[in-house]
């Protein structure tokens, strides 16, 4: 899927100008840009740089024009995010990559434009709001809560092509570039789908807020995020007893005369991220922030490259330098130690404790032999990343039905294996990073309700890769709060609660 460097959406509908030139920054400066600053030399990152760059995964769109016309439309929409949001993020993830914190980044593998809902939205943020109290528990230690969510639509393919019964179409990429229906219209990339995708993300983020600090997410509610468990899940048990004990600490801080009615007991922060991959749309919801003068994508708190599209001199690495927001980097097994080194001092030149996130996504066998080998390779060079598990992304398989799932054992051996070989290089398990939801679908084999393969096809709702449904992702946190708690108690980590 590449694009030749003259590809038709050069040049751009509009630059962010200075009374000079085009506004940049030198390569590895993490000077702010000042009004004035001229103007891309070569090396030097510009908000539309990535463009003289190999691009992949983007797609062709058969109506320049439109294009243009949608790109410019979204250049003046709202950003859905603000740079300072990004920053506080930024500095908690800093305290993760120390142990001090975890990341819990989840949500549906591509939001989809059918399955838009409030619901939906609820039962996800509900889900990850439960499995943050078992964590915290477990781990006593403040949980990052960040959602795969209001952005998470662009999809990176293997293939460009997909072939059913001899006819050949161009692959589905994701609901803000194409459709999923199998006929030539649907898969042809249509650019006011971007349009659709903004205006649902805006949508999606306004929820979020609310949920997030209207009182949806007070800890005094603890008991009632559970009411979306089906009477006698072991899951919904499992949590109702712990949230019945957390219930009882707040009652007790209430009794000691501690205001439990203080915002952070009131609220929750949550982020937003996706994979930053239809750069078009990214630049154009890009701002250059006015405190501090850098440039932030504002279509999401934290943004991540994928492992299709991380190469040193392409195109998403080229954008994702210049703009400021916390980063995750995708790392399969076949990433080299020695190109994740160079990825980092590109991504994150000035070693900014908090800035880039390695999610590594291999499997448990290939986790225990690679990711040694990458943690030293980092720490050797003595970057400072915050390291997390996707467990899910090198767990995929076909079913016998031919139904893509993942198998809930699978998934639980990479985390366990996660957690070993942190434990053994002495470095910190910073995070999971999940494909899941909080809707009861079958989609991953396994867990305790014991998904079988013949059980998929019942409620197989995913637009892409298949999610742990709420109880299996309530299975799993536990199982990390565990972890967490063991590291605890035998690093004397986290407070002296329990
Ligand atoms: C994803 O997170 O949906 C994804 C495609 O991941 P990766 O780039 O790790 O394959
Ligand atoms: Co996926």
């Amino acid at each position: 899927m590449a694009v030749s460097a003259n590809w038709y959406f050069m040049p751009p509908s509009r630059r962010i100008r200075s009374n000079s030139g085009v506004l940049v920054r030198a390569v590895g400066s993490a000077e702010p840009l000042k009004p004035g600053e001229t103007v891309g030399h070569r090396g030097e990152w510009a908000i539309n740089s990535w463009k003289k760059k190999t691009v992949l995964q983007i797609p062709q769109y058969p109506n320049r024009a439109e294009m243009e016309e949608v790109i410019k439309r979204i250049e003046g929409f709202p950003p859905l995010v603000f740079a300072g949001e990004a920053r506080k993020l930024e500095e908690r993830l800093a305290e993760a990559a120390v142990g001090r914190a975890f990341l819990l980044q989840g949500g549906d593998c591509a939001e989809s434009f059918k399955e838009f809902g409030s619901d939906n939205i609820r039962d996800t943020f509900r889900v990850i709001l439960q499995m943050s109290v078992v964590l915290m528990f477990g781990g006593q230690m403040p949980v990052i809560k960040v959602g795969r969510i209001a952005g998470q639509f662009a999809k990176p393919r293997s293939t460009t092509k997909e072939t059913r019964d001899g006819v050949e179409l161009p692959i589905y990429q994701g609901d803000n570039i194409n459709g999923d229906a199998f006929d030539l219209k649907s898969r042809t990339p249509d650019p006011q789908r971007m349009i659709q995708a903004y205006s649902q993300s805006v949508s999606t983020m306004n929820l979020l807020r609310a949920f997030a600090t209207g009182g949806y997410a007070a800890m005094q509610r603890v008991t009632q995020w559970n009411l979306g468990f089906a009477e006698h899940s072991v899951q919904g048990e499992r949590y109702k007893e712990l949230a019945q004990r957390v219930d009882e600490a707040v009652g007790f801080m209430e009794a000691a005369g501690l205001t439990v009615g203080h915002p952070i007991m009131a609220s929750t922060d949550f982020w937003t991220s996706h994979e930053c991959l239809l750069l078009p749309y990214e630049q154009a919801l890009t701002r250059q922030d006015s405190t501090s003068g850098l440039f932030y994508g504002c279509s999401a708190h934290f943004l991540w490259i994928g492992e299709r599209t991380r190469q040193l001199d392409g195109a998403h690495v080229e954008f994702l330098r210049g703009v400021a927001n916390p980063l995750g980097i995708k790392v399969s097994d076949k990433m080299d130690p020695r190109e994740l080194v160079k990825l980092c001092e590109i991504l994150n030149p000035h070693n900014k404790p908090g800035r880039l996130t390695i999610i590594t996504r291999m499997g448990a066998e290939n986790m225990r032999v690679m990711l040694p080998r990458l943690i030293r390779a980092v720490r050797q060079a003595g970057l400072i990343v915050t390291w997390v598990s996707d467990p899910v992304h090198g767990n995929t398989m076909k079913a016998p039905s031919g139904l893509k799932t993942r198998s809930f054992d699978a998934i639980m051996a990479e985390i366990r294996a996660f957690f070993d070989v942190h434990e053994q290089e002495g470095s910190h398990p910073g995070g999971v990073h999940l494909e899941m939801t909080g809707q009861n679908v079958t989609e991953c084999v396994g867990g305790s309700k014991a998904i079988t393969y013949d059980d998929l096809s019942s409620r197989y709702h995913t637009n892409c890769d298949p999610r742990l449904n709420a109880s299996q992702s309530l299975e799993l946190a536990f199982l990390i709060a565990e972890k967490l708690r063991k590291r605890r108690i035998v690093f004397g980590l986290g407070s002296l609660l329990n």
